[in-house]
Order: C-alpha cells, then sequence, then structure tokens
C-alpha cells in the first residue's frame, strides 16, 4: 500500500503556493494524499503567525497531533511556514510530538530534509535559521489545487517593517527569482492548461530591486503579458509607496493584466500611517488612486484595514471612515489591529481596548458593505467576460466565476462549462458580495 500524506494550510497565498510545493515533493517520493489527516504517514502543518488568532487556532492543532503521534507513533509531523520560522526549536521544546520544523526559506528542501529524517539521521532535524538564502527553484511536480488558475512566486521576504507586522522576521530580505525562471514556469503551466497566474510576493512592486532591476515588475508584467496561452493575470500584493506610475500605464496597456488594483491603506489618518511606518499619507495614497482611476477608468480598487492601532483615536477612525467614502473600495480586508512579539507598535503605549476596536470594526465593515453593493449595482446591465469556476457550492445547477475585476458572478447554468473557460454574463442582479447575471445566448 502506498504511502499517503496531508496538508494542513493555514495563512496567505504565499503559504498556499508553498503548500502546493510540499504536495509535490511528496509526490515525487511516492506518497499519495490522503483523504483525512487523521490516518496520513506524513502530515505537513503549513502556518501563518500575522495575528494571535491565526497562532492561537494553530497551536490548538498541533497540540491535538499528541493524541494522533501516541496512535500512530510512525506518523511524521513537520510543521512549516512562519510559526515554524518564528519558533524555531522551542516549537520542539514546547511540543516533543513535533518531528520536524521546517523555515520558510527552506521550503524546496523539504525532499531532502524528509528523506534524511526517515533514514534515521537524527531526529529533531530542523532547519529554520537562515533567511538569508534564497529558496531552491523547485522542481518537483506541480500538485495545483485548481486546474486553470496558478500561483507564481516572483519575489520572497519584505524589506518595509510596518510597525505591526511579523512578516520580514519571518520571511526573511527581498529576494527575487529570476524572470527566466518565472516565465518558465508560467510557459510549462499553459502547456497543462493553466490560464490565470497570480504573481506573488510581500511587495510585488519592489520584484527585482534585489537585482539591480528598475522598474523589474512593470518588465516582468511586459515579459508575462506575451507569454502565448496566459488569458489573465494577477499579483498581489502591491504596496501604495511603490507602485509607480508606469506599473500602473503597463497594466493599462496590457491584454491580460487584470484590472483589479489592491492597494492596502491600513488607516485612513496620516498620523497612523506613518507609526506604521508605510512611506506614504493621505495625500500621496489619494494621488495612486487618482493615477489609477485616470490610466484605468473601470479599475476595481480593493484594500486591507486594520483597526485599533495604537494610538488610534476616533478621529483617526473617522478618516478610515471617510477614506472609504472617497475612494469607494470595491472590497476591504478588515482586521483588527493584533499585537505581535518583536515588532516595534507592540511595544508602543495607548494600545486601543478590545471593546473600542470590536466596535470600530463592525462600523467599519458595515460602511464597506454599503460600498461594495453600491459598486456591484453599477455592473447591473453590463456584459463581462466571466472565468467559470465550476459549479456553485451551494446549488449545483448554478454556475459561480469571476470577473476580470475579480468580483463574484452567479448565473443558471444552460450549457456545460469547464472551469477556467470565458464566458459572456449579462449581470442582473448586484448583492453586497455578489452579483447575479444570465449567460448570452
Ligand atoms: N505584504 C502584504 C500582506 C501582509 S499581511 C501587504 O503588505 O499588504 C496581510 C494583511 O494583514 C496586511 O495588509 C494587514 O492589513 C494585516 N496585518 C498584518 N499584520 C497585522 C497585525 N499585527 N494585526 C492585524 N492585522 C495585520
Ligand atoms: Fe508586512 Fe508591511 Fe511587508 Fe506587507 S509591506 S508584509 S504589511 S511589513
Ligand atoms: Fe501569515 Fe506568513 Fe503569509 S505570517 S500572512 S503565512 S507570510
Amino acid at each position: 500500500m502506498k504511502k499517503t500524506y496531508a496538508i494542513i494550510n493555514y495563512g496567505c497565498q504565499m503559504n498556499e503556493s508553498d503548500s502546493e510545493h510540499y504536495a509535490g515533493q511528496l509526490l515525487d517520493l511516492g506518497y499519495e494524499a490522503s483523504a483525512d489527516y487523521e490516518h496520513a504517514d506524513v502530515v505537513v502543518i503549513n502556518t501563518c503567525c500575522v495575528r494571535e488568532n491565526a497562532e492561537k487556532k494553530i497551536l490548538g492543532k498541533i497540540g491535538e497531533m499528541k493524541r494522533l503521534k501516541r496512535e500512530n507513533p510512525d506518523m511524521v509531523l513537520c510543521v512549516a511556514g512562519c510559526m515554524a520560522q518564528e519558533w524555531g526549536k522551542d516549537l520542539q521544546k514546547k511540543y516533543p510530538q513535533v518531528d520536524l520544523v521546517l523555515g520558510t526559506a527552506h521550503v524546496n528542501n523539504f525532499s531532502s530534509i524528509l528523506q534524511n529524517h526517515l533514514a534515521g539521521h537524527g531526529r529533531a532535524e530542523s532547519v529554520y535559521d537562515d533567511l538569508t538564502i534564497m529558496p531552491q527553484e523547485f522542481e518537483g511536480s506541480f500538485v495545483r489545487k485548481s486546474s486553470f488558475a496558478a500561483w507564481v512566486p516572483i519575489m520572497y521576504g519584505c524589506n518595509n517593517f510596518c510597525t505591526y507586522c511579523i512578516v520580514p522576521y519571518v520571511r526573511g530580505r527581498e529576494r527575487s527569482r529570476s524572470a527566466e525562471a518565472i516565465c518558465h514556469e508560467i510557459e510549462k503551466a499553459v502547456a497543462l492548461g493553466y490560464k490565470e497566474f497570480t504573481l506573488l510576493g510581500q511587495n510585488v512592486n519592489s520584484y527585482g530591486k534585489d537585482r539591480g532591476e528598475e522598474e523589474g515588475f512593470s518588465k516582468l508584467l511586459e515579459l508575462v503579458d506575451a507569454i502565448p496561452g496566459v488569458e489573465r493575470i494577477r499579483y498581489m500584493t502591491s504596496h501604495p509607496r511603490d507602485m509607480s506610475e508606469a506599473v500602473v500605464r503597463t497594466i493599462a496597456e496590457s491584454q491580460h493584466i487584470c484590472k483589479n488594483f489592491h492597494i492596502p491603506v491600513q488607516s485612513g489618518s496620516s498620523r497612523i500611517m506613518k507609526a506604521m511606518n508605510r512611506g506614504y499619507d493621505r495625500e500621496r495614497y489619494l494621488k495612486l488612486v487618482e493615477t489609477i482611476r485616470r490610466c484605468v477608468p473601470d479599475a476595481v480598487i480593493t484594500t486591507d484595514l486594520i483597526v485599533g492601532f495604537p494610538g488610534e483615536t476616533e478621529k483617526d477612525f473617522e478618516e478610515t471612515l471617510d477614506l472609504l467614502r472617497t475612494v469607494e473600495y470595491d472590497d476591504a480586508f478588515t482586521f483588527i489591529y493584533s499585537p505581535r512579539k518583536g515588532t516595534p507598535a507592540a511595544g508602543f503605549g495607548a494600545q486601543v481596548p478590545d471593546a473600542v476596536k470590536h466596535e470600530r470594526l463592525d462600523r467599519l465593515m458595515a460602511l464597506q458593505n454599503e460600498i461594495c453593493l453600491k459598486r456591484n449595482k453599477r455592473l447591473v446591465g453590463r456584459t463581462l467576460a466571466v472565468m467559470v469556476e465550476g459549479p456553485s457550492k451551494s446549488n449545483p445547477a448554478m454556475l459561480s466565476g469571476r470577473t476580470d475585476g475579480n468580483d463574484l458572478v452567479l448565473w443558471p447554468k444552460i450549457r456545460d462549462h469547464a472551469p477556467g473557460d470565458l464566458v459572456n454574463v449579462k449581470m442582473e442582479r448586484a448583492q453586497t458580495w455578489l452579483i447575479r447575471g444570465k449567460e448570452e445566448a
């Protein structure tokens, strides 16, 4: 019988991509995916520590593995990703059921580390200390979750040190992959039928700077846009400080780059932006929004927001609400500030009480919901190209898909479509989170 593996993934798209790399390496070692992690021979927990609630949930999961290891002592438990990087050896001291601790720069060495462990060359083999190395190029088989959309890491790490954020400490400094390696990976995926590509990095606008390239991201976008068979290009995440007009123009003039600008603002108050070390103020941010709207009148603009950053007053928060009304974001990902040990903001005075944070989050979400509905309503009556994701989970008679701007669309199935097909759908009824439509005959 074949040995089996399970991967439990937490965190951002970068982690989802890393998890696909773990799966590929396990497949190449002869493992097959297990129906559940309870019975797998190798379990990888790929972790996130960006907020305390993520960390708590994951520690609960690692705790639960103690019983499984007792029932099946041969199971290999690997904890990988950002929390593994943060905790290092302390993780095994506290949770002896953990066999391997794998740091973020070693994602593509997993296969050799696992083999070493199984060959008995030392339990508790852990690699997490060197964050300066460039992760090895991935040479395994790709096991992607989607049959048409692929993640493509273009760079690792972050140099920004926003004062609330732990990512630079657990992902290291910015290191860009070569454009050749990136394009080669995309060409191979196109040959397998992939159509949509999301270029991943913590700060994609800095792509290439560590390799001495200016406007490296613009050039990379142009290269990817020209690869035959690439139908949609997305990217995550842009930093508003580094998003140049050149990049906006490249996107405006491109054939396949989606007109969806995710520009995390974090707060609407210049004072708080400064305390966060974001490198822009409200005025400069609004100039970027204006540039985007001027170059791409149809742009879909989304953002990330944190409420309850230390020192945030009611007035600062109202400036955030005001920014939402001014920009009219198509969507906003909203978070309650979570102090992270080792980051400057965790030591700032004037931490905001929990009750105030929750109350602000509720107000923020209520306003954004109104704006989401208003923005979705503007699409009603238009016919848009929608990339099919598949049957709707709640109603298999409906198909779901995404517009170029990443808006979710649902429509009654009148003919079969494969995931990844582009279909013309007329937008009929706007809701807060989705738009209902009708396929053009
Ligand atoms: N590099 C990306 C993603 C960073 S993490 C970027 O800069 O946008 C994703 C989001 O999590 C951030 O945009 C921020 O809104 C949020 N976040 C990060 N650290 C946080 C913290 N300590 N508390 C609450 N939210 C946080
Ligand atoms: Fe964190 Fe700021 Fe880097 Fe994003 S840009 S990963 S928020 S430090
Ligand atoms: Fe979490 Fe690490 Fe991503 S901390 S958000 S998994 S970079």
